[in-house]
């Protein structure tokens, strides 16, 4: 499996958004952290702001929605444009019907678990989402440093995935950097999302490219 990685502009300027998404155009997505200061203690952006964005970025947009009542909110995010959308387990109330309500909105579905959440419910459900998000940081902010102790989750969720064939994305969100992303790559994540390593770099577009083979290699 090709491993994808999906910059998060959490790190971008955000008086810049369309020049630093213009910095990222060899990323596969570029991943947009939705947060509403009571799921976590933090606020970035909403839907107006998503639609302006998946209008003028060069790749498509990953949403991470970190946000209450994800079940009221979430289908507004699909219906903005964005090619994936992710909710949170911890915040969904009926998530198989959000799920499938994402899907029929025309985007892809990522369910995100907070680090000590187990990954176990979600293993009968796989044929409703076409992705894990194992949260490496505790959610709400950039720039944390990689929780080791969520390495075995993603080795089981990889497990799992590969023994029942589905075709489930594992993502990894918090602290990825040249550091860590080979490790987490060989616990069995695909898709990788960088904030402060991708945007802290002198040249983003290097540093997607230094971060894309070391997974694969
Ligand atoms: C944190 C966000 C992340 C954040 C990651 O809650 O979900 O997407 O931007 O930042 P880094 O890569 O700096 O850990
Ligand atoms: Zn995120």
């Amino acid at each position: 499996m090709p491993a994808l990685i999906n910059p998060s502009i959490l790190s971008a300027d955000f008086a810049n958004l369309e020049r630093d998404l213009g910095r990222i155009a060899n990323a596969d997505y570029a991943h947009v952290d939705v947060m509403d200061n009571h799921f976590v203690p933090n606020l970035t952006l909403g839907v107006p702001v998503v639609t302006r964005l998946a209008e003028v970025s060069p790749v498509p947009l990953d949403l991470h929605l970190m946000i209450e009542d994800a079940d009221r909110w979430a289908p507004a995010y699909a219906e903005a444009g964005a090619a994936s959308v992710t909710f949170h387990l911890e915040a969904a109330q009926a998530p198989v019907r959000l799920a499938r309500e994402l899907r029929a909105g025309g985007a892809r579905v990522g369910v995100a678990l907070r680090p000590a959440t187990p990954v176990e419910p979600l293993l009968d459900l796989l044929d409703e989402i076409d992705m894990i998000l194992v949260m490496t940081v505790e959610p709400g902010f950039g720039g944390q440093s990689f929780i080791e102790g969520t390495l075995p989750k993603i080795r089981r969720a990889r497990a799992a995935i590969d023994e029942t064939g589905a075709a489930t994305w594992i993502q990894v969100d918090g602290g990825v950097a040249r550091g860590t992303i080979a490790r987490i790559a060989a616990a069995g994540a695909n898709v990788f999302v960088a904030g402060s390593a991708v945007y802290g770099a002198d040249d983003p577009a290097a540093e997607i490219d230094a971060l894309r083979a070391l997974a694969t290699s």
